[in-house]
């Protein structure tokens, strides 16, 4: 019956790409470690001639995310910035890539610090449809000049979860023909596949929830076309920013569990936000979850949830230094997307990279803080929130 209808994501996640290793009947793909393969006689070999260019257990894993994104191509990389890297040597000096506002700070740098050294040029674009042109066409539209050659897109965006109409924003850049690029890290295939809605290549992070155990670095990149998959065939085999074989057999290890995690993940972000929303401490939730929301209606069309991440303000009368300091059981660190929940201060964290004038324009100041919400039991996160807040009460 099952081969008679597409299998359902949460199948796929356990038995996409390839599944198993034929030649022993183990049910998990080996982990290859080896850097080089004997070759059958001169001129002819297995398929694999050297671990840079190809290796069955990365290969495994890269089927597997190509088979999740609806994608022609998957290509595992050593982190989410050496997929990022891969990706921006697609272009030459004179091109430019615009980027939505609130992309990850590493994004921004390696734009600002490292390709501008090639010429490649950039520039932030409101994708959002609440920037100053008004809407989402005008706003792209007024930016799409000639050397435009790609839009770089994080819905929902980092740190202030403001989404993207992927599809209207895919659609715009592929009448001008621009490639649309997609970051899926805060979503992953399993609630949102850009390919779909319109994008040509999807970049996760895949330390993130992907990976789900803070145990690893990786990246992963999934092209649309055979095409585009050849072009970054080529630029992985020849930059060499592969991901290992051990940590590719760990990534396929954490995907296969990623429907549960992120249907938990949501449900505890739910709960969570709904809650940090009506304490008086609390000024401001930002959520694609919640009604209020500005990107609630644009989330539920395009992805299957609003994930497990949301951003908060305190208000005046409550210290953030001290309410993450207080926390206990919530774990101040970088990061995001892991089974235990995780707390960060974006402007001197993962946003610190993006100078103070331009963090201040597109609102990541000091009092905003990052909540990657875990799988624990959400009465004990809450409570979690509820002592730190209680303990960072100013004096009146
Ligand atoms: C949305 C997003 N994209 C890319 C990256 C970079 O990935 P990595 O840290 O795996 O290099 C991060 C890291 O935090 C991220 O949050």
């Amino acid at each position: 019956m099952l081969l008679e209808r597409m299998r359902d994501i949460e199948t796929t996640l356990l038995h996409g790409g390839i599944d198993g290793d034929g030649r022993t009947g183990a049910v998990n793909v080996p982990i290859y470690q080896t850097s080089t393969y004997k070759q059958i006689r001169l001129g002819e070999h297995t398929g694999y001639e050297y671990s840079r260019t190809g290796n069955p257990t990365r290969e495994a894993l890269e089927k597997l995310i190509a088979e999740l994104e609806g994608g022609a191509r998957g290509f595992a990389f050593a982190s989410g910035m050496a997929a990022i890297t891969a990706i921006l040597t697609l272009f030459k000096t004179g091109d430019k890539v615009l980027i939505s506002n609130n992309v990850y700070g590493g994004t921004f740098r390696v734009l600002d610090k490292i390709f501008s050294n090639f010429g490649l040029e950039y520039e932030f674009v409101d994708t959002t449809g609440s920037g100053i042109d008004g809407s989402i066409k005008d706003d792209i539209e007024n930016k799409l000049t000639a050397p435009v050659k790609a839009l770089l897109i994080e819905s929902p965006a980092n740190p202030l979860m403001t989404v993207t109409d992927i599809a209207a924003a895919a659609d715009i850049a592929k009448r001008h023909g621009v490639l649309t690029i997609v970051d899926n890290t805060f979503m992953s295939p399993y609630l949102q596949r850009p390919i779909e809605l319109g994008a040509d290549i999807v970049l996760h992070s895949a330390t993130k929830y992907l990976g789900g155990h803070s145990d690893l670095i990786a990246g992963l990149a999934v092209t649309a076309d055979e095409v585009l998959g050849e072009k970054l065939h080529f630029i992985q085999n020849a930059t060499g920013g592969i991901l290992q074989p051990f940590d590719s057999f760990l990534l396929i290890r954490g995907i296969k569990t990623l429907g549960v995690r992120l249907d938990r993940h949501q449900e505890n972000a739910l709960y969570a936000a709904e809650w940090l929303q009506k304490h008086p401490g609390v000024a401001r939730v930002y959520y694609p979850g919640l009604p209020g929301d500005a990107g609630y209606e644009i989330q539920k069309r395009q992805a299957n949830g609003p994930g497990g991440m949301l951003s908060f303000e305190l208000n005046g009368g409550w210290d953030h230094e001290a309410f993450i300091n207080g926390l206990s059981l919530v774990t101040l660190a970088e990061s995001l997307g892991g089974v235990e929940s995780l707390i960060c201060q974006p402007s001197s964290m993962t946003h610190a990279s993006i100078p103070e004038d331009i963090r201040k324009k597109i609102h990541i100041t000091e009092k905003l803080i990052r909540f990657s919400v875990g799988i624990e039991n959400k009465h004990d996160i809450v409570a979690d929130l509820r002592q730190a807040l209680d303990g960072a009460r100013r004096a009146s």
